[in-house]
């Protein structure tokens, strides 16, 4: 029995069996390599998710978390605030453009930063309604539950959502939904369900990550936007996965020229510890009584150091650059794949920056998702010592998101696996 096997079964009777993950147990890592129990060593192309966008433990990153360690751990700003708390919003106060002054709220995880865009957009206009877009993924409290517009594995079983949340769609040229009729399926829902005077935002992801990295189209949120200042509507972006330099901008929205009221922040901006953060126009930010906001852990001082050094490395490594240069490099190897004859499987390439995914089809004309083929591509790869994971409403695409501190020579390693596993999963000749 292999260490790694072992860990799995002690899993199995030890974990909830809702905690999935892969049987690939980490040991070390560092930058984008990983090493498991069994002493195999991987390249990380999920980067925990889009969180390790400065790479496994970056030395500075290290640094100031030790730096931190030996002054405080914990004080709950509640309780006594400190100078990092301040410093990291006043950075992200400035790195967000809302066409005015902002505010920032720092909290835990992404969820916890979408459930307070929440509180923070009903305080603000008095009302309660949210709208929320199909395919899109918020989080797995219960209203963020709510707001995914992904059934399996977030929804099923685990009750009725909070009321006054709806769906409208998201439009998706590669499935036949047009900018005109995911504005038409809006406006049906502002008559059928929810007056946009009962409406208190809008929350879109600009790069829809869990939901198969659809890149919003930048007239559709421009139509958001209009719509949304039409009815004294917020338009809430969650930046959780797309953002922090990760699509070759600071914030995804920036590709399309729409100034945010509220922005969600978490993952990438950690470093690999956890934090989140709304960041918002001050007027609307600023609404919320004091004492209405936070949390125990909300700002923990070892992770707000992580996220100032975050910062840093962002600028001084230029690594919002480094993942327009790296989705270059994967687009441009995918498409030589795609083009071969035996990879009709791969149906399409997309993503902004360095969050590029490829969907698998049954074929291209009906365009029907093959999710086991997806399945298959993820252990392929995962054999053959590469991480990837899959993503889609249908789970049929595969999502490549390197740290942004990879190396040329790594990436191009990492594409020689998936090219292998791409090979292996649909039983095609890698020369074909
Ligand atoms: C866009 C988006 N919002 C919210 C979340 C929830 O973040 P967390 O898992 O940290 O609660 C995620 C997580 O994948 C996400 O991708």
């Amino acid at each position: 029995m292999t260490a790694n096997s072992d860990l799995e079964t002690r899993r199995r009777a030890a974990v909830a069996r809702g905690a999935a993950g892969k049987g690939v147990y980490a040991v070390r890592a560092e930058n984008a390599e990983l090493w498991d129990a069994d002493g195999r060593r991987y390249l990380d192309l999920a980067a925990g998710i889009a969180v390790l966008n400065t790479g496994h433990r970056h030395p500075r990153v290290m640094a100031a978390v030790e730096e931190q360690m030996a002054a405080f751990t914990h004080t709950c700003f509640h309780v006594a605030p400190f100078e990092g708390y301040v410093r990291l919003c006043e950075r992200l106060n400035a790195a967000v453009d809302t066409g005015a002054p902002n505010r920032s709220l720092l909290l835990t995880t992404g969820v916890e930063a979408v459930e307070n865009a929440i509180k923070i957009a009903r305080a603000a206009t008095g009302r309660s309604g949210i709208v929320a877009f199909g395919g899109g993924f918020h989080g797995r409290t219960s209203l963020g539950m709510a707001l995914t517009g992904k059934v399996m594995p977030y929804k099923r079983s685990f009750g009725p959502s909070p009321v006054g949340i709806f769906h409208a769609p998201f439009p998706n040229a590669y499935h036949g939904v047009s900018v005109d009729e995911a504005l038409r399926g809006l406006d049906m829902v502002l008559h059928a369900d929810l007056a946009p005077e009962d409406t208190a935002a809008f929350i879109v992801e600009p790069v829809q990550g869990e939901g198969g990295f659809n890149v919003i189209p930048p007239e559709f949120m421009a139509a958001l936007r209009e719509i949304a200042d039409r009815h004294g509507i917020l338009l809430i972006v969650d930046e959780v996965q797309g953002g922090m330099a990760r699509t070759g901008r600071m914030l995804s929205v920036e590709h399309t020229g729409v100034k945010p009221d509220l922005v969600t922040l978490a993952k990438g901006l950690g470093g690999g510890f956890p934090i989140s953060a709304v960041v918002g126009r001050a007027e609307v930010m600023d609404v919320p009584h004091a004492g209405g906001l936070g949390g125990t852990y909300a700002g923990n001082p070892l992770a707000v150091a992580a996220a100032n050094a975050v910062l840093d490395v962002i600028e001084d490594e230029n690594l919002i650059g480094r993942a327009t240069e790296i989705g270059a490099r994967i687009k441009s190897r995918l498409t030589a794949t795609a083009q071969r004859n035996a990879m009709s499987a791969i149906g399409d390439i997309r993503g902004l920056g360095a969050m590029i995914a490829f969907e698998l089809v049954t074929d291209r004309d009906s365009r029907a998702p093959d999710p086991g083929l997806a399945a298959r591509i993820a252990a392929e790869a995962e054999r053959a010592g590469l991480l990837i994971l899959t993503c889609g409403t249908r789970g049929n695409a595969v999502r490549l998101l390197p740290p942004l501190t990879i190396s040329d020579t790594q990436l191009d390693e990492a594409l020689d696996l998936l090219d292998q596993a791409i090979a292996a999963a649909i039983g095609a000749d890698i020369a074909a």
